[in-house]
């Protein structure tokens, strides 16, 4: 087989990218080692920014989005039994947050490529990336029980952090960054509707909850936990009493409980690989880089690379110019720091101290009385969260 954009990896930023390419008159085929119903049904991301939203529309894959998605004004903070509203437009000239599952983004996704788009292999494991210094990649993959090859002018590596692409740069090309968290979340989805119109994010000592929604009557709770933390240790009532007792304020309100239908349990770390590019081998989302998923920022750098990739594929094809390609790393790398900041700064704001250190618990709630108390400080959390320009 042969074309011109290789992608391995068949989640939001290999679907994406792909149809932003069909669009543009670029062909590729995507490779995605697992099944369809496997990807459609993976527990992940639910907040975009508003460019993920964007991004969205114009591949023209938000028909479902825009008439299922839950547009958010803002999120609440709690801390010290009380209960503070950030609010985005205000603070932000008129940004908002949309609630959409990942999920239904792969669903809406998949059956856009099967109808129309350019081919998308599902149980296709990429095996190996041979030459990406050259002009002509070439994707070894195994599908239907042998072993095929898929030459390539580009191949883009968008198949997680646990793939092979970020593996086949050869050794010292680039560096990578690294930092862990000593804390896991225990995230939950729950058939009850939510008890709050916008996100709440907790900070008690007891630790951090988060309380998120996919729908008006499906719920999306986390709770931090120790570090290997087995989710059978988590019966469902412990579970809702856990979260009703981080979120319990000094005013009327009730955590509504049901029965949960799905549990996991998610490790936290940053992670930065640079540069995000070798010859002709590109890496985006989490294939490059991850970020604690406190403030939210997966998913949406998943869908700024492959924005920004797009666009350079698509001049490249369109005029010959390598112009924009020859920065995407750097252009990318601007963001992916921003978010990785952003990600770190919230969720060492808002987690409990496994060792209950009391100074870090004090500039804990120092740091977010100021986000309460100064316009500036709140503006500061709302233009991040809401998302950083796309960069050029
Ligand atoms: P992935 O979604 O990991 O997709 C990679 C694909 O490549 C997979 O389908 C995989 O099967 C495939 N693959 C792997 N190896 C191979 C191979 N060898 N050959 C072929 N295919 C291969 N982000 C947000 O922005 N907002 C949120 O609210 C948010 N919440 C989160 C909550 C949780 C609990 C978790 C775990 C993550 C959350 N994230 C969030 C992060 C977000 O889900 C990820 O950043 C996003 O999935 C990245 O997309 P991706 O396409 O880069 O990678
Ligand atoms: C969700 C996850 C997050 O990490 C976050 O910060 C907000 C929402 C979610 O899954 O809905």
């Amino acid at each position: 087989m042969r074309t011109t954009v290789g992608i391995i990896g068949g989640g939001p930023a290999g679907l994406l990218l792909a149809r932003l390419l069909h669009r543009a008159g670029v062909d590729c085929v995507v490779l995605e080692c697992r099944t369809r119903e496997h990807v459609e049904q993976r527990q992940r991301a639910g907040m975009l920014e508003q460019g993920t939203v964007d991004a969205l529309r114009e591949a023209g894959a938000a028909d479902r989005l825009t008439a299922e998605g839950l547009v958010h004004q803002g999120i609440e903070l709690r801390f010290d039994r009380e209960r503070h509203h950030i609010d985005f437009p205000a603070l932000t000239g008129g940004r908002t947050v949309t609630i959409y599952a990942q999920t239904e983004i792969v669903k809406d996704l998949v059956a856009l490529q099967l109808a129309d788009g350019p081919p998308l292999l599902f149980e296709a494991e990429a095996l190996a990336i041979e030459k990406p210094e050259s002009g002509s990649p070439v994707v070894r993959f195994l599908h239907e029980g042998r072993e095929q090859t898929l030459a390539c002018d580009w191949v883009v590596g968008c198949d997680g952090f646990h793939g092979i692409s970020r593996d086949a740069l050869p050794a010292g090309v680039g560096r990578s960054y690294a930092h862990d968290y000593p804390y896991s979340w225990l995230g939950i989805l729950a058939e009850v509707p939510p008890s709050c119109e916008e996100l709440i994010y907790a900070r008690g000592e007891r630790g951090f909850a988060l309380h998120s929604m996919r729908s008006a009557s499906v719920s999306r709770l986390y709770l931090q936990v120790p570090n290997g933390t087995d989710p059978d240790d988590w019966p469902d009532d412990r579970i809702w009493d856990e979260l009703a007792a981080r979120f319990a304020i000094d005013a009327d309100w009730t955590l509504h409980r049901g029965p949960v239908t799905a549990k996991s349990v998610t490790t936290m770390r940053s992670y930065v690989h640079e540069p995000m590019r070798h010859g002709r081998l590109l890496l985006a989302g989490d294939a490059a880089h991850i970020v604690p998923p406190t403030g939210a920022k997966g998913l949406n750098l998943a869908v700024s690379d492959v924005r920004v990739l797009a666009r350079a594929l698509t001049e490249l094809h369109r005029t010959g110019s390598t112009r924009l390609l020859d920065r995407y790393s750097e252009v990318c790398l601007q963001r992916v720091w921003q978010a990785t900041r952003f990600s770190y700064d919230m969720t060492k704001m808002l987690h409990a101290q496994p060792n209950g250190d009391a100074f870090e618990h004090r500039m804990q709630l120092s740091r977010l009385r100021r986000i309460t108390a100064s316009r500036h400080a709140a503006a500061e959390l709302a233009a991040n969260y809401t998302g950083l320009p796309l960069g050029t």
